[in-house]
């Protein structure tokens, strides 16, 4: 960070709320946000991220471009009340990122800022030994016009990402893009439309074994709050509705499913049975893949009852086309037309454009060499220290455990005397330690009186690139053993050779 430019400072951890006001995102995060109220009353905000606390320390301390541009940056922990925390430190309510905040005079500024970041946090991660994808993904709360992820593939991750692997085509599910293809229209003829009682049956599963059509030819009706103003939202059934592109389509801030009153005042019927035959008064959207289908099933409006060979123009009409709904694995690129392909992952940085949203908010604006006065625009930067650790024994382990990458390992070196009875042993293993420690080794010496067996098997669990065995009889030949964890080779050498090779096995 300092090679990139960046200043380090630590920010505090409480935030008065009053700050969380001005952006507007003390009711955005809602829940996410831990509070507390002080002994005089006041409500304080443990910080999740520091915008808030940095923009306003930037309007209070620079005036003048002059003191722009600035990138400032922390290691500090955060505190999120997440809904769905996770095992271990993947997701957890207490948290350590390392973020950066970026000001600049101009957007072509941003845009070196912006780069100088993207590129210092290619080259932690590699450094890290991770093997990660940079994608471009949602801005969410953070808000702004572009953001990068990166993404580190691993099964136990939470977030998917769509690549395609004949073009390089890389994006977040959320944001990948779904082609226009369904839109072809199906050669069959239509047919006249019919009403079918289905008695308790409304779930997609359920409707279309009941009725012996495949979950393809089947619509979703979902009725959504944009904003306080209702829509009817169509998608083919075995579709999912992203709601982050509904969000973006509407230019909306909320977005909530309707709640049974409302979606029985505007259809008529109750939950499970919406359609969007004779749905009036509401504006009716639907995904690009509702286009190509011809005598679909969709619910009448009306308890137990749905229409089969339902038709566009026919029956109703659409006012608004796009796309709606998340890629599936299989679905066309949208750059090339070949296969997507889906896969999980673990985002363990993200780079954010902002603009001008909080300098705006909280009046971080500078005097310009024009004589005007102008708002600093800004980025930000976050990685979680804790997820790496995670990450990084998610993509470099083996059957007997962790296989740290040096840059992370807690130690470089760890000793074993495999009999601690043994004096000679105990002597060798401590002078190594003391040789080790004085050339500024990390290294941690096994000296519990255990058997050979665990020792050797506690150290390939926890890891430790390199291992030095002392045993008695190699001991008798003058001779120690020096064993890398990650392709377990062992050579045999004396004490002094021993100490060469580890100098020379450390990065
Ligand atoms: N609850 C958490 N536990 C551990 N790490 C987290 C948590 N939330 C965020 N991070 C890390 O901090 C980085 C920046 O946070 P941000 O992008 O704001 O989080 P999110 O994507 O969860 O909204 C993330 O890329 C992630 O590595
Ligand atoms: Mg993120
Ligand atoms: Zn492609």
């Amino acid at each position: 960070m300092d090679n990139a430019g960046a200043q380090e400072l630590l920010m505090p951890a409480i935030h008065p709320k009053e700050l969380w006001e001005k952006t507007g995102r003390f009711k955005l995060l809602g829940e996410i946000l831990i509070t507390y109220k002080d002994r005089h009353g006041k409500i304080c905000v443990l910080g999740p991220t520091h915008e808030e606390v940095i923009t306003d320390l930037v309007a209070r301390e620079i005036r003048s471009y002059r003191g722009l541009p600035k990138t400032l940056y922390q290691i500090q922990t955060k505190f999120r009340d997440e809904p769905r925390p996770r095992f271990g430190v993947l997701r957890s309510k207490e948290f350590i990122m390392k973020d950066a905040y970026s000001f600049d005079r101009n957007k072509e500024g941003l845009n070196e800022s912006y780069k100088a970041m993207f590129d210092a946090y290619c080259r932690i991660f590699e450094r890290c030994s991770l093997n990660y994808i940079t994608v471009e993904a949602d801005t969410g709360f953070m808000g702004g016009d572009l953001s990068h992820e990166f993404m580190v593939p691993a099964k136990s991750g939470e977030d998917i990402i769509a690549s395609c692997s004949e073009c390089g085509y890389t994006a977040s599910l959320t944001i990948a893009e779904c082609t226009k293809d369904s839109m072809r229209q199906s050669p069959e003829e239509l047919k006249a439309i019919r009403e079918v009682k289905t008695s308790g049956v409304s779930t997609v599963e359920r409707v279309s074994g009941f009725l012996k059509v495949r979950p393809d030819q089947l619509v979703k009706t979902l009725i959504y709050k944009a904003d306080e103003k209702p829509v009817a939202i169509l998608i083919r059934a075995d579709h999912n509705l992203n709601e982050v592109k509904v969000t973006r389509y509407l230019n909306c801030s909320a977005l909530e499913m309707a709640d049974d009153k409302l979606i029985k005042d505007i259809t008529g019927g109750p939950l499970g049975f919406s359609g969007p035959v004779g749905l009036k008064g509401v504006r009716i959207i639907s995904d690009y893949s509702v286009a190509g289908m011809r005598n679909f099933v969709t619910g009448a409006n009306k308890a137990d009852t749905h229409l089969m060979n339902v038709n566009l123009a026919r029956d109703f009409k659409v006012s608004d086309w796009s796309d709606f709904r998340y890629i599936d694995g299989g679905d066309p690129c949208p750059k090339c037309g070949k296969q997507i392909k889906l896969e999980t992952t673990i985002e363990v940085g993200h780079t954010f454009k902002l603009g001008t949203k909080y300098s705006k908010d909280l009046g971080a604006s500078f005097l310009d060499k024009d004589g005007k006065d102008k708002l600093c625009i800004m980025g930000c930067y976050g990685i979680g220290i804790n997820r790496i650790i995670a990450a990084a024994i998610e993509q470099n382990n083996d059957k007997d455990g962790i296989i740290w990458p040096s840059s992370l390992a807690p130690y470089q070196v760890i000793i074993l005397p495999l009999n601690m009875a043994h004096k000679e042993s105990v002597k060798i293993a401590e002078g190594l330690y003391g040789k080790l420690s004085s050339e500024n080794i990390e290294v941690v010496l096994d000296d519990r009186e255990e058997s050979a067996g665990i020792k050797f098997k506690d150290a390939d669990l926890i890891g430790i690139p390199i291992q030095v065995v002392i045993g008695e009889k190699a001991l008798a030949k003058n001779k120690i053993e020096v064993k890398t964890r990650k392709d377990k080779k062992v050579v045999q050498l004396s004490e002094k050779e021993a100490v060469k090779e580890i100098m020379k096995l450390l990065p």
